[in-house]
C-alpha cells in the first residue's frame, strides 16, 4: 500500500486531470481538494475519485476547461451557473460570491446549477470560516443518483443530500458540521467494499428490499438507508428532501435541463458575516465555554473522549500532514493505469 503526502496527492490528481484535458487552474483546484479530503480523513472524497471525474470528463459529462459565472444577482442572492465544470470549481466561485456579499448585507447567499461533484461540501464551510464567517451549505443530487431509500422504502427515491454548517473557532479548526443525510455516505461504502470489509450496521437494503451489513448488496441492485438507519430514518429523510429542495431544485432553478441519464446536483451555500452579530471574540470565548462544557461530561464506557464537531477532522489533519495517507490497492491500481494511458511519470 503506497503512502501519500498531501503534496504527492495533489500534483498526481493535478497530473491526471491535466493530461485528460483539464486547465491548469481547474486541476489545481480540484487537485488540492481531493487532497484535503484525503487530509481530514474523508478518503471517500480524495483520491479515490480521480478516476471518476476522468471518466467524467471522457464521457463529455464534465467541461474541464469551463469556468463558472454570475448567472444573475439580487440584493444579497447570487445565481452561479457552473457551465458543467467541476464541483470544487464552481463550488469555491459560488463560496467566495456568498462571501462578499455577506460583507456588504450581513449574509449572502448563493445557489449553483451545472456542476460536477462538490466533494468534500465542510471544506468550503471551512474557507467561510478562516475569513470569519458562519455558513450552511446544501448540496441536492439530481438526475441519476438516486440511491437513498426514503423513510419506509424499499427502493431508492432520494440521494445522499449532504448538509455542512460552520463557525468560526480556531485558525484552521472551525466547528464544523459536515454529513450526508444518509446513513454513510456513498464513498465510505466503496471504500468499505475496496477494503472487503462489512457495514458497521445494517446500512443498505439487498435488491429485495432486506436490510444487510454487505456493501456489496447496495451495488448489486440495492439502497442506502437515511440517517438514522432502520428505525430514526425518517429524520434523515426529511433532511434529504429539505436539501434536495433547497440545494438542488433551488441551484439548478433556470437552468438547462440535465441530459437523461446524467448524474447533476445543485448547490447553495449561506455566508454570516458573525461580525454583524456582536463581538467575534466575544462569541469565540462563548463558543469555547460550550466546548469546555460538553468536554468534561463524563464517558461512556469504550470512550475516550468527548469531541466538538469539526475536531476529528483537525486532528486526522495534523496527524497526515506530518504522517501521510494510504492508499488502498485497488485505488492505487486505477491511478496507475491512467498514468500509463496518458504516457504519465508519477512523482
Ligand atoms: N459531494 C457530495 O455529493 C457528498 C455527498 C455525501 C457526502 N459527502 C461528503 O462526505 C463526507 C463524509 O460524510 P459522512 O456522512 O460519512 O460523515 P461522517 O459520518 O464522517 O460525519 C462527519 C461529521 O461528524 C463529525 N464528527 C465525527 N465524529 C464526531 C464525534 N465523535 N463527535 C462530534 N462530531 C463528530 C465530524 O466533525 C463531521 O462534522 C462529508 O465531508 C460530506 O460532505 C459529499
Amino acid at each position: 500500500m503506497p503512502r501519500l503526502t498531501r503534496d504527492r496527492i495533489s500534483e498526481i490528481a493535478r497530473k491526471i486531470l491535466t493530461a485528460a484535458g483539464t486547465s491548469e487552474a481547474n486541476a489545481k483546484v480540484v487537485a488540492d481538494h481531493l487532497a484535503d479530503a484525503n487530509m481530514t480523513g474523508h478518503d471517500s472524497h480524495g483520491f479515490i475519485r480521480i478516476p471518476q471525474y476522468v471518466a467524467d470528463i471522457k464521457a463529455g459529462r464534465r467541461d474541464p476547461r469551463a469556468v463558472p459565472v454570475v448567472a444573475s444577482e439580487s440584493r444579497a442572492v447570487v445565481r452561479v451557473d457552473g457551465h458543467r465544470s467541476f464541483g470544487q470549481v464552481v463550488a469555491e466561485f459560488g463560496t467566495r460570491q456568498a462571501i462578499v456579499r455577506a460583507q456588504a448585507h450581513g449574509v449572502g447567499l448563493a445557489t449553483m446549477g451545472s456542476l460536477g461533484h462538490v466533494g468534500r461540501i465542510g471544506s468550503y464551510g471551512e474557507m467561510a470560516a478562516r475569513e470569519g464567517f458562519a455558513s450552511i451549505m446544501f448540496t441536492g443530487l439530481l438526475g441519476d443518483a438516486m440511491i437513498v431509500a426514503p423513510y419506509g422504502g424499499s427502493v431508492p427515491r432520494m440521494s445522499t443530500n449532504p448538509i455542512a454548517i460552520a463557525f468560526p473557532y480556531k485558525p484552521d479548526c472551525p466547528i464544523l458540521l459536515d454529513f450526508a443525510s444518509s446513513i454513510g455516505a456513498e464513498g465510505k461504502l466503496r471504500v468499505y467494499r475496496a477494503r472487503g470489509h462489512k457495514l458497521p450496521d445494517e446500512w443498505v437494503l439487498d435488491s429485495s428490499g432486506k436490510p444487510s451489513r454487505d456493501p456489496n448488496d447496495f451495488y448489486s441492485g440495492g439502497a442506502v438507508l437515511p440517517l438514522g438507519g432502520l428505525h430514526g430514518g425518517h429524520k434523515g429523510y426529511a433532511l434529504a428532501f429539505v436539501i434536495a429542495v433547497l440545494g438542488g431544485l433551488v441551484g439548478e432553478y433556470g437552468l438547462p435541463e440535465p441530459a437523461p441519464g446524467e448524474f447533476t446536483s445543485g448547490s447553495t451555500i449561506i455566508a454570516i458575516d458573525v461580525g454583524a452579530l456582536g463581538s467575534v471574540d466575544a462569541l469565540k470565548v462563548k463558543v469555547g465555554g460550550l466546548v469546555e462544557y460538553v468536554k468534561d461530561t463524563p464517558l461512556m464506557p469504550g470512550h475516550s473522549e468527548i469531541l466538538f464537531p469539526g475536531e476529528k477532522e483537525a486532528k486526522t489533519r495534523q496527524q497526515r500532514l506530518k504522517e501521510g495517507v494510504d492508499i488502498e490497492p485497488a485505488t492505487w491500481e486505477q491511478i496507475t493505469a491512467l498514468a500509463a494511458e496518458y504516457d504519465l511519470v508519477l512523482p
